[in-house]
């Protein structure tokens, strides 16, 4: 599959034996691409949110090993194994919330140690492009799925940027969003600007405005206001990592959605694929909350909002105890008030 047929966004791409990476720190004033052709220049671009979303970076990773296998083998061509790995180390500390991230380094990683000399290179890239492929099927799927879950006329509050841009293709909460848009289910969308970095007001409302879906901007401290007075049915987010019992780290302030939303009798779901759950840990406690630096609080637009000698906590994600999450949407299948074994069910059945 291409996401070129879901989406007339792309945030990754590989052409030419090179990756091309939508700056989405640019979005919405400018659309373009970098291009990168050492896995150092990826991980840099992952960690300086060029790309972000927990998929977007996984894949990006994947490709990220190609060019570090054809750096190490044109290097070494017999010790190319060994001499790669404590680059694929560093590329997996990139960031450190986003599970899909090591998940992915993981997958290219088992390929390299299976794969003969001869031929490596292509294999590597087969893996990647079908990592890449297997996630935008995933979207596809999870669009329906979670989308089925939604009764006419609802009005929806997304938050950060779940969509294309953040994935290989089509998105996982906007995969949802769009796929209920189109089968006239969903009236409204309402979308958190999501401070400091602003993912629902440049990234989320663009990418809907893209696809001809109206979307209403709020800020973040709106939520509550929105809940109370404006009929909302459905609070509908992504994930970076979710644990085995099913708490999820997301963006910074799905938390509070997630607790605002029980106080108001609005459903929350949570749409992310398999390569988005931890089953290494039991629970979000563990999860490891990226810190990001304190200029990103401090500052707004590139120019300083604080005063000099404020200090700033910018921690980029939270956690959301499974309790307080209606559904769970994977690729796999739904579950209902997640759990540990309503997780677990979801491997004992056919991927
Ligand atoms: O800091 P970001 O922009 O990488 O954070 C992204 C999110 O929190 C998304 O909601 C999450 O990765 C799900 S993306 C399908």
């Amino acid at each position: 599959m291409d996401s070129s047929s879901t989406d007339k966004v792309q945030a990754i791409r590989w052409s030419s034996d090179r990756l091309l990476l939508l700056d989405q720190r640019l979005l919405p004033e400018r659309k373009e691409y970098v291009a990168i052709d050492t896995w150092r220049d990826a991980m840099h671009a992952i960690r300086d949110m060029v790309v972000r979303g927990a998929p977007a970076i996984g894949i990006t990773a994947a490709y990220a090993v190609v060019l570090a296998a054809r750096e190490h083998i044109i290097a070494d061509p017999r010790q190319w194994r060994e001499s790669i790995d404590t680059d694929l180390q560093a590329l997996s500390a990139a960031r450190p919330t986003a599970v899909n991230l090591r998940w992915a380094v993981d997958r290219m990683r088992s390929k390299i140690a299976s794969t003969p000399d001869s031929g490596a290179l292509d294999c590597l890239l087969d893996e990647a492009k079908s990592i890449h492929d297997q996630d935008i099927a995933a979207n596809l799927r999870m669009g329906a799925l979670g989308a089925g879950l939604i009764e006419k006329h609802a009005t929806v509050l997304t938050h950060c940027n779940a969509g294309a841009l953040a994935t290989g293709g089509y998105g996982t909460a906007l995969g949802v969003i769009r796929a209920g848009f189109g089968a006239g289910k969903i009236k409204h969308i309402y979308a958190g600007e999501t401070r400091p970095w602003l993912q629902g007001a440049r990234l989320t409302a663009w990418e809907l405005l893209q696809e001809d879906i109206p979307v209403t901007l709020i800020p973040d401290s709106a939520a509550a206001y929105v809940m109370l007075n404006r009929g909302l049915d459905w609070v509908i987010v992504g994930a970076d990592r979710v644990a085995a019992n099913g708490d999820v780290a997301n963006k910074i302030g799905t938390y509070s959605l997630a607790v605002l939303a029980r106080e108001h009798g609005v459903r929350f779901m949570v749409v992310a694929p398999t390569s988005t759950i931890d089953r290494r840990l039991d629970d979000g406690a563990d999860i490891e909350i990226e810190l990001r630096d304190e200029e990103e609080l401090l500052t707004c637009g590139g120019r300083r909002v604080a005063p000099d000698g404020a200090g700033a906590f910018n921690a980029v994600f939270d956690v959301t105890p499974a309790e307080l999450i209606d559904y769970l949407v994977t690729e796999r299948g739904v579950v209902e008030r997640p759990s540990a074994p309503g997780i677990r069910a979801l491997y004992d059945s056919r991927p």
